[in-house]
């Protein structure tokens, strides 16, 4: 994520089109208008569109405008985006969902910096920095000719790809935390931290929904929970349901040694062999946690 950000940082300068690659909910939309914020167009405007929630005539309409009489309905000439962007950022979300048809015409956006009204005959010259956003491959849908390779081409000038987050584990506490506050903010409770069991929980899920369905989770558990602090049965069965599994050794029998031992290497895995992670996961210090491994012969790589 620290390249990401830095890649956000060195693209904002710039006017060059940017391509945000990542699965559902991983912050392609913050992560444009982050770009958007940080670039000299700030006070201008961030147009955003979702390619794949309009018919094709309507979204070439709401793009690049129509004139009066250019289909049934069209009472009076009307602005598209990509005017109503002008200075500003446009943002097309879902664009590997454009049709061969429209993808011509961003093409010609993207050469030659002008737009024509459906209907019209005059073209308009704009000047609009654009930001797309796909959860698909599109260099796979270029190889299976659903998408134009010159459209892609101009796209991918610059290419972000945004990790999910079940590689980024390391990035759940921060986040979880975040929404912790900033749902017990909104909704007036006191709910003031996630349990250490919980936590471990919300680290070792695989997030197929990424960040957005952790935000849900947190926002879930703060809004039911009767607790000042989060415990594992507040997060959603999908979430805990995982763990009691996990945790499914009688403990009873079980030497002290076993019980640490099988401790430390289940939250290891739930930390993706993160050290450091695991540590804060543990409530320990990674040097007491090296210690523990040293003194009960627990490897902490990743290997068995
Ligand atoms: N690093 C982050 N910090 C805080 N919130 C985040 C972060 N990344 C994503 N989110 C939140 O997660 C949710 C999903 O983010 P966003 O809408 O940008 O994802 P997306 O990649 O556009 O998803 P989709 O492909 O489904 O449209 C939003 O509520 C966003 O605020
Ligand atoms: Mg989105």
């Amino acid at each position: 994520m620290r390249e990401v950000y830095e890649m956000v940082a060195r693209v904002a300068a710039t006017r060059s089109t940017v391509l945000v690659q990542g699965e559902t909910g991983t912050g392609k939309e913050l992560i444009a208008r982050a770009i958007h914020a940080a670039s000299p167009r700030a006070d201008r405007s961030f147009v955003a569109i979702d390619c794949g929630a309009l018919v094709d005539s309507l979204l070439e309409s709401e793009l690049f405008g129509h004139v009066k009489g250019a289909f049934t309905g069209a009472m009076a000439d009307k602005r598209g985006l990509f005017e109503a962007a002008h200075g500003g950022t446009c943002f097309l979300d879902e664009v590997a969902e454009v049709s061969p048809c429209v993808q011509a015409k961003l093409l010609r956006v993207l050469q030659e910096h002008e737009v024509r009204p459906v209907g019209g005959t005059q073209s308009g010259k704009i000047d609009v920095r654009i930001i797309a956003a796909t959860n698909k491959d599109l260099s796979a849908l270029v190889a299976q000719g659903r998408f134009r390779e010159d459209l892609f081409y101009r796209l991918s000038v610059v290419t972000i790809s945004v990790p999910p987050l079940r590689e980024r584990r390391e990035d759940i506490p921060l986040l979880a935390n975040y929404f912790l506050r900033r749902f017990a903010a909104a909704s007036g409770r006191t709910v003031t931290a996630i349990r250490p069991d919980a936590l471990a929980l919300l680290v070792g899920h695989d997030w197929p929904g990424n960040v957005r369905e952790l935000e849900h989770a947190v926002e879930r558990a703060v809004a039911l929970t009767a607790n000042a602090v989060l415990h594992p049965e507040d997060l959603p069965p999908k979430v805990s349901g995982a763990a009691a599994r996990d945790c499914a050794t009688p403990h009873s029998r079980l030497s002290l040694r076993e019980v640490v031992t099988h401790h430390i290497r289940s939250v290891l895995r739930q930390a993706g062999w993160n050290k450091k992670l695991a540590a804060q996961l543990l409530g320990i210090h990674r040097r007491t946690l090296y210690r523990l491994g040293k003194r009960y012969g627990i490897s902490l790589g990743e290997r068995d």
